[in-house]
């Protein structure tokens, strides 16, 4: 009888072992790829604007303002406008003059030197410069710059930045 019971229910266990055995095993998570856990550091280095040239490194730096202001002097004492008030500027003394005003354009272009002359006020003292002499001797130095291949931008932005020295240096409002 038991054995009966046992054969009638021989097909039940068979499909109960086959369906176990087609279980299948649910997917494993794959690893993330390594490119999708780094951390975003933001755009490469080489994406990066370079910081904008000081006019002093524009002017080529100070090989740029020696040959500006070597000329620039050649010109002032061809200029019969203001030529008379460098009679005097000779040997050494032309020398340290070069030399101050080549450190006093290095500065106000955002170039590493210091101007130690004097203040303009003191160095021009007694003079009597007026209007018409400053604009001729910033002629000057404009004519200068586009002898040394200055672009009309760097010119524009040095004599900008000379204008405010006009009222330290004129003393007499006499036109020459
Ligand atoms: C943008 C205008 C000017 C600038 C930036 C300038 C700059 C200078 C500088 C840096 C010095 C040297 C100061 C020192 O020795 O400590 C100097 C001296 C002098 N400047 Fe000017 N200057 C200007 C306009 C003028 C003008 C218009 C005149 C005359 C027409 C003039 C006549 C002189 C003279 C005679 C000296 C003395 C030179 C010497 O040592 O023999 N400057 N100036």
């Amino acid at each position: 009888m038991r054995a009966r019971i046992l054969l009638a229910l021989f097909p039940l266990f068979a499909l109960l072992a086959v369906a176990a055995c087609g279980k299948k095993k649910p997917p494993e998570t794959p690893e993330p790829a390594i490119a999708e856990v780094a951390v975003d550091a933001g755009p490469p280095v080489e994406d990066a604007a370079p910081p904008p040239k000081s006019l002093f490194d524009r002017l080529g730096g100070n090989d740029g303002i020696k040959a500006v202001i070597d000329k620039f002097v050649e010109n002032v004492q061809q200029d019969p406008a203001v030529n008379k008030s460098f009679k005097n500027t000779k040997g050494p003394k032309l020398d340290a003059f070069k030399k101050n005003l080549a450190d006093q354009m290095c500065e106000v272009t955002g170039g590493p030197c210091k101007y130690a002359g004097k203040d303009m006020k003191s160095a021009h003292k007694g003079m009597k410069i007026s209007d018409a002499q400053f604009d001729a001797l910033v002629m000057d130095l404009k004519l200068a710059m586009g002898e040394a291949k200055v672009g009309d931008a760097e010119q524009t932005e040095v004599v900008e930045k000379l204008a405010p020295l006009r009222e330290d240096i004129v003393e007499s409002k006499k036109k020459k």
